[in-house]
């Protein structure tokens, strides 16, 4: 095997990595979307609707949870190594920060209104769609960005150092 295959091998295997925690979000997000739209449809009975707001408030906050835990490794460990190496990624890394902040702007609003009364919810639920769905676009987008931007580097680093930053990102 050359090493070009190595290296590519390893890539593809990072961005599974980098992807699976999005995946997760991008499914959660899809399916929430697609029961509150079966809600504002009228298509679920009341006592089903109580019961699907309070599962889905409480997937909020666990992906919320999640989320902040994923972003802030990244934050913190990677995004802080990459722009000291190599400061003109500085634009694209402050563009991936943005998308964490909206993403977990848009989570908190979502798991707020999830807490509102039946009636006041009931007022918003073409809003919490389109929020929902604008979620699922915003992390495919962010997961396009960050495969791109981690794949530069890895193209950037010499070879010898690449098994040890694939090994770090792999825990993220
Ligand atoms: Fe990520
Ligand atoms: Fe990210």
């Amino acid at each position: 095997m050359t090493s070009d295959q190595t290296r590519d091998e390893q890539t593809s295997d990072l961005i599974d990595q980098v992807h699976h925690e999005h995946a997760h979000l991008r499914r959660l997000f899809d399916d929430l979307a697609s029961s509150f739209a079966q809600i504002a449809a009228g298509d679920v009975g009341e006592k089903n609707q109580s019961d699907v707001v309070s599962a889905a408030s409480e997937e909020l906050e666990v992906a919320l949870d999640d989320m902040l835990e994923h972003f802030d490794q990244e934050e913190e460990v990677f995004f802080v190594e990459i722009e000291r190496r190599f400061p003109d990624l500085k634009p694209r890394i402050e563009s991936l920060v943005e998308a964490h902040e909206e993403m977990t702007r848009r989570t908190r609003w979502l798991h707020k209104q999830l807490g509102k009364s039946a009636e006041k919810l009931s007022r918003e639920l073409e809003v919490v769609v389109d929020v929902l769905n604008s979620m699922a676009q915003l992390i495919d987008g962010h997961t396009q960005e960050e495969t791109a931007l981690f794949d530069d580097v890895l193209q950037k680093i010499p070879e010898g150092e690449r098994r040890g930053l694939l090994e770090k990102m792999r825990q993220i």
